[in-house]
């Protein structure tokens, strides 16, 4: 995909869990049409130092950034930073997120605390430390018409119940009723507040859900389009939501999903 550069010109965005997977492909992308990066990453900072290299050698702007982002002082240390360098933010995409699969009954209070703690108490405080800065600074109209945009990352478990994923599926559905609340409060003030919901995309989160023949075929027929997404179909939705492009768009849901939200099994049945 072929982004044009100007398109978030001047514009300076935080990825979150931007060193692999969804995020990397959100961080390529925005990078491409223009906006400086901070790649957050929580363990492997090769990874993230190897993206940032990248788009450096492609004459872009990226630093990255290691944070847990279920701390809040990791939080405020990694704006505090972005602000040093960047001098403010426009754009948020919230998407650092994690599994911890267990059937209900076995599942430890650890499982659930650290799914609930990444995955939407890591959207709550990256957003509010976003949000702070796009009220102060306002609209800056040469770099967009929003005062700032946030976007989260969601699934298709903000809407599909999830067997076996009691703690993931949750945190997706309170992330859905988060950013529509902020997104309440913060419109007047110009600001957007989106997510997108990926369906099954090729990542290291769901490897086992594709990595062998039978495995692939199983998915498969969980998805009318009938192929498994890529990160690239995300980062597209990312980067229309991070523009003017999408600017009467707010405190919506943009499902990525290749229909899996359409109850396929009803296509036969029912
Ligand atoms: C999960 C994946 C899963 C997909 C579709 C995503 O949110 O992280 O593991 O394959 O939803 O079920």
């Amino acid at each position: 995909m072929v982004y044009s550069p100007y398109l978030l010109k001047g514009q300076k965005a935080l990825v979150t869990g931007g060193s692999s997977g969804i995020g990397e492909g959100v961080v390529r992308a925005l990078a491409a049409a223009g906006a400086s990066v901070v790649v957050n990453y929580h363990s492997d900072s090769e990874a993230a130092e190897k993206i940032v290299d990248e788009i450096k050698l492609a004459n872009g702007e990226a630093i990255a950034f290691q944070a847990d982002v279920s701390q809040e002082d990791d939080v405020q240390a990694m704006f505090a930073k972005m602000f040093q360098e960047f001098g403010t933010i426009d754009i948020l995409v919230n998407n650092a997120g994690l599994q911890k699969d267990s059937s209900f009954v076995d599942m430890t209070l650890d499982q659930w605390n650290l799914v609930i703690s990444v995955n939407l108490t890591g959207q709550f405080l990256c957003a509010r430390e976003a949000a702070k800065e796009f009220l102060r600074r306002g609209v800056q109209p040469r770099i967009s018409c929003a005062a700032g945009k946030i976007i989260c990352m969601s699934s298709v478990h903000q809407l599909i119940p999830w067997a076996g994923h009691v703690n993931y599926a949750t945190s997706k559905g309170g992330i859905d009723m988060m950013m529509r609340s902020i997104a309440q409060e913060l419109a007047p003030q110009k600001i957007r507040v989106n997510s997108i919901a990926p369906g099954a995309i090729k990542t290291p989160i769901n490897k086992s859900a594709w990595d062998t023949p039978e495995a692939e075929a199983k998915l498969l027929q969980l998805i009318p389009a009938n192929r498994i997404g890529n990160t690239e179909d995300i980062a597209k939705a990312a980067v229309w939501l991070a523009s003017d492009d999408s600017d009467y768009v707010n405190g919506t849901t943009l499902y990525v999903d290749g229909g899996m939200t359409l109850y396929p099994g009803f296509a036969t049945g029912g």
